[in-house]
């Protein structure tokens, strides 16, 4: 299975680790900000929600906060993330968490009927993405949102350098792991994401650069498909 462990990025646990200590950074004010402005106001205040290979379900427990009414699922095929997810402390709405390969396993969601879809560093692994997109855009209500949140190309040198900056690890382990997961992380570029939407039918509302090796995309159902 097309994991982050067979990219070379460590064991389950490993990635677990890093997905919970990165997560306030990656879900900082800056993030806030552009869902305040790009996606809030069009979601109702009840609203269905998606985050899917949500990880440890920080994401899921940030959103139930702001949106008490809220119902939350999240789909993931590391057993270990979802196990951290349903453990989460918080006042908001228990999310649903589910083991599910997005690549083999439809969404259990009638059309049209979720509001929101996030997905956040994910997509990048999928080796055949339309079909992923297919899905999402199937479930998506009318004037429902994807929020694509991906890794963005960038030069091996300023990828390594960031790298080492930020993810605390020595120089040998981030030329071992860097090399290893430079061709997964550097796949994209920001035109190729809003080509691969486009031809998957999603309009790009909007796009932003919130930290220097991602781009997050607010897409809607619509344009050519
Ligand atoms: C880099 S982590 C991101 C987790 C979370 N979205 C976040 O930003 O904190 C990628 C996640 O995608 C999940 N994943 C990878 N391939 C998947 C697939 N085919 N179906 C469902 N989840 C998948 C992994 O298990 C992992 O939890």
């Amino acid at each position: 299975m097309p994991t982050h462990q067979s990219l070379g990025g460590g064991t389950d646990e490993e990635l677990l680790d890093r997905m919970i200590k990165t997560h306030p950074e990656r879900f900082g004010s800056a993030f806030w900000e552009l869902f305040d402005a790009q996606v809030a106001s069009h979601l109702p205040p009840r609203p269905v929600i998606i985050d899917l290979g949500c990880g440890p379900g920080l994401l899921l427990r940030d959103l139930g906060e702001r949106y008490p009414g809220a119902t939350l699922y999240g789909y993931d095929l590391t057993p270990a993330m979802l196990v951290h997810g349903r453990a989460l402390p918080g006042p908001g709405p228990k999310p649903t968490l589910t083991l599910l390969d997005v690549t083999t396993q439809p969404l259990p969601h009638a059309a049209g009927t979720v509001h929101l879809v996030s997905m956040s560093s994910v997509l990048h692994i999928i080796d055949e993405p339309l079909p992923v997109l297919a899905e999402i855009r199937r479930v998506l209500a009318p004037g429902g949102i994807f929020l694509l949140n991906d890794w963005i190309r960038q030069s091996l040198q300023s990828y390594l350098a960031w790298r080492q900056e930020t993810s605390g690890e020595s120089e040998a382990e981030t030329l071992r792991r860097g090399f290893r997961l430079f061709p997964a992380h550097n796949k994209y570029t920001t035109e190729d994401w809003q080509w691969l939407l486009g031809k998957a039918g999603f309009a790009v509302r909007d796009h932003a650069q919130l930290r220097p090796a991602h781009r997050i995309f607010v897409a809607a159902p619509g344009g050519a498909g």
